[in-house]
């Protein structure tokens, strides 16, 4: 069995383990990075770490084609049920909590970031995940803030760490390279950066600072290409 995990530009990314595809933060048709349309995503599985549009825009159509179970804090499990998706298909969950599904546990981490939906309605508290796969943890920080929660996900054996880099909205280079020490990941992929111009990075410049101050892996990857775990 393997993991492979492919970046969909900014925050979205499609994963396959085992025989089953997850995909994060699904902001493909309207985003200007994505390198194919949410109607090509197989998903089994979708995880939402907050309600803004950059990581929601498309999870409704797409849990309603594809019929996926949904993984999101109770307010947007809440607001995804009055947008027509299956409530049986929503697992709505919260800070610290952990549920169990088929391709793995999912743990909903802590972010420092704000969470309203696309229609205003309150998206409750923003987080990440760590995902429980045979190769390692695999934690998506979505879109945070550097924070010293950090050191606690660092307890956890990461494989790979998925962080954003583009500041502004997010934690940009510099604090991601502190981020990285407290979260100790074998391996590091940068997002949520080059979607607009206001939060283009040099992600090449990026990886030599983790490479020299860091002992992780910095994995960059250009969108609709692939790393195996
Ligand atoms: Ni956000
Ligand atoms: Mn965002």
């Amino acid at each position: 069995m393997s993991t492979k995990i492919t970046w969909l530009g900014h925050s979205a990314f499609a994963m396959q383990t085992g025989k089953h595809h997850l995909v994060i933060d699904p902001f493909v048709d309207d985003s200007p990075s994505a390198p194919l349309s949410a109607a090509d995503l197989k998903c089994d599985f979708l995880l939402l770490t907050h309600g803004h549009f950059d990581h929601v825009a498309d999870a409704v159509a797409l849990a309603q084609r594809t019929g996926a179970v949904v993984v999101a804090n109770y307010e947007i499990g809440e607001w995804l049920k009055s947008q027509g998706v299956d409530a049986e298909k929503v697992v709505a969950m919260n800070t610290g909590g952990a549920c169990q599904l088929p391709c793995g546990r999912v743990k909903m981490t802590p972010a420092l970031h704000s969470s309203s939906l696309p229609d205003g309605s309150y998206g409750g508290v923003a987080g990440g995940f760590i995902l429980d796969l045979p190769e390692g943890g695999v934690y998506f920080a979505g879109d945070t803030a550097l924070s010293l929660e950090m050191k606690l996900i660092g307890l956890h054996q990461l494989r790979l760490a998925v962080l954003p880099i583009g500041d502004l909205f997010t934690m940009g280079p510099a604090e991601s390279v502190e981020a990285i020490k407290f979260l100790n990941p074998q391996q590091v992929l940068p997002c949520h950066y080059n979607t607009w111009p206001p939060i283009v990075q040099d992600a090449g410049a990026w990886a030599e600072q983790v490479r020299l101050h860091t002992a992780a892996e910095p994995v960059v990857l250009a969108p609709g290409a692939s790393h195996t775990l």
